[in-house]
């Protein structure tokens, strides 16, 4: 079985990220930590456990972890997954934060990567605060691992937050740039156009939102802003120009439950800006090896669509 931690800020693609590898076959999900991200930590946290009572796994451990970046000013993405982060269609019945584990997140991956050297796979879909307290914490974390993948980070400077920065990495430049300097694990890397190129058609998605589940009526509850918005006039003038629903913290999961799914990349050295007036935040690949690293990172440059495709029909089943 492979074995996961996941590391979120429950977020609409959080959500559907989650219930991907929810369905996978053969995949044990040791732990849920959560961060600040697309909306406040206690947001994060039932919105967590909320995609796990829909999806009848309360029994995963999630954990709580960061309130805020390291060193940077807060940021939410509110505008794009609702103020709760999760499409501002509240739960009457959603559970309680008493489910939450009393263990802290950033404790959590230490021992779960301890107890499981070697064998777990951590997918991070959030601001990388939680993984850079770890490492800070136990520098020999990341050796534990059996690879790391992360959505964030740009690689055309063509930002989502700032004109050259992913959200992800703008929220926490700090964290992004500890990760990246301090994970030696394999590391791949769903950057902001990769998933913005890789968008799947509008057709696909209102076909997969159509079936008669509970999971399906439910995604499509708390999709319903933010795919307004993404199919807009104002939103199709970026590069998801008219083509469609990018999923992407998807992509990141996709690609850790299935060794096949990326079907080309490259491997660069690379770092995060954290000065700058305009780039703070933004991810430096150095393709011309001008830094001198040893480590490298997978950059994912396509994937499978038609397998991504059935993961997300499977997870609404
Ligand atoms: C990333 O930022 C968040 O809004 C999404 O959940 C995703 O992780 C995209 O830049």
């Amino acid at each position: 079985k492979k074995k996961l931690i996941i590391d979120v800020d429950t977020g609409v693609d959080d959500a559907q990220s989650i219930m991907v590898a929810l369905a996978a076959p053969d995949v044990e999900i040791l732990g849920i930590t959560c961060c600040h991200g697309n909306t406040s930590l206690e947001n994060v946290l039932k919105n967590t456990l909320r995609v796990l009572k829909v999806c009848n796994r309360l029994d995963i451990p999630v954990y709580k972890g960061c309130p805020k970046p390291l060193l940077a000013g807060k940021q939410n993405a509110g505008d794009f997954h609702g103020k709760d982060g999760l499409g501002d269609v509240p739960d009457p019945d959603a559970p309680g934060l008493d489910l939450l584990q009393e263990k802290r997140a950033v404790q959590a991956m230490l021992k779960i990567a301890k107890e499981n050297a070697g064998e777990v796979t951590l997918v991070a879909t959030a601001p990388l605060t939680n993984l850079a307290v770890a490492v800070q914490l136990d520098p020999s974390f990341p050796k534990k691992l059996k690879g790391l993948y992360i959505m964030g980070g740009n690689t055309e400077s063509r930002g989502n937050t700032t004109p050259c920065g992913e959200f992800n990495f703008v929220a926490d430049p700090e964290a992004a740039c500890i990760v990246l300097e301090r994970f030696t694990c394999p590391t791949y890397i769903a950057s902001w156009e990769f998933s913005c190129r890789r968008s799947l058609p509008w057709s696909f998605v209102d076909e997969w939102l159509s079936k008669d589940t509970e999971k399906a009526a439910f995604m499509k509850k708390i999709s319903s802003l933010s795919m307004t918005k993404a199919r807009s006039a104002e939103y199709q003038k970026e590069i998801t120009a008219g083509k469609g629903f990018n999923p992407c913290d998807v992509f990141a999961m996709a690609a850790a439950l299935d060794d096949s799914l990326i079907t080309d990349s490259d491997e660069v050295a690379v770092t995060v800006e954290l000065a700058g007036t305009h780039a703070r935040g933004m991810m430096v690949l150095d393709y011309m090896e001008l830094l001198k690293k040893s480590h490298k990172v997978v950059i994912m440059k396509n994937v499978d669509s038609e397998k991504l495709k059935q993961m997300l029909i499977n997870a609404l089943k």
